[in-house]
């Protein structure tokens, strides 16, 4: 899998997937305003240049926020969410940021379990922070301490 940032062109991809995938998925905006306020976006694609997956991240001075992680539905369960992750993790530790950050639906334990094991560990729970089909969801807020995992590999 390659990994290239995302370009305004790639949007309209990048939404198709978000949509494919998500049942209260990004609108086009939210891809839009990422790109102008200069987060840090990219797409990961095959050799066929077909786009896969994408994650979109925040820098807060030493915090990165992972904002959105997304792989197409039809490749989903084949090691790309975990490789975009560990993509992620290398720019964390690349800009020499100390946590990383990001909120995920009580419900979605697929992402819960990649995220786990992933070395990200459960900090604390956000009270009806998305819109449900019912109601509200809460969010678990996740973190990866990078200095205590630079610890642990030494
Ligand atoms: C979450 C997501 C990014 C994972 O991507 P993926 O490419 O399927 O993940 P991987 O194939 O790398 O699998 C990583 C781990 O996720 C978990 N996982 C994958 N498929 C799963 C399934 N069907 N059920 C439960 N857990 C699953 C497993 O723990 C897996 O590790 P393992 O294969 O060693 O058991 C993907 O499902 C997705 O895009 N979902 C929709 C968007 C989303 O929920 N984003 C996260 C928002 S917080």
């Amino acid at each position: 899998m390659n990994v290239r940032i995302m370009q305004a062109q790639d949007i309209v991809t990048v939404l198709g997937i978000e949509q494919s995938a998500n049942q209260f998925p990004w609108d086009i905006k939210s891809f839009q305003d990422s790109l102008k306020t200069g987060y840090q976006a990219w797409v990961f694609y095959k050799k066929t240049e077909e786009i896969v997956g994408f994650a979109i991240v925040q820098r807060v001075l030493d915090e990165a926020h992972l904002l959105n992680i997304c792989v197409k539905p039809a490749a989903q369960g084949r090691g790309l969410g975990k490789a975009i992750i560990q993509h992620v993790i290398d720019y964390a530790n690349s800009i020499s940021a100390v946590i990383i950050l990001l909120e995920v639906r009580r419900s979605n334990e697929r992402a819960q379990q990649l995220y786990l094991q992933s070395g990200f560990n459960e900090m604390s729970v956000r009270k009806g922070y998305y819109p449900a089909k019912e109601g509200r969801e809460d969010a678990i807020l996740m973190a990866m301490d990078l200095d205590l995992m630079s610890f642990f590999s030494q």
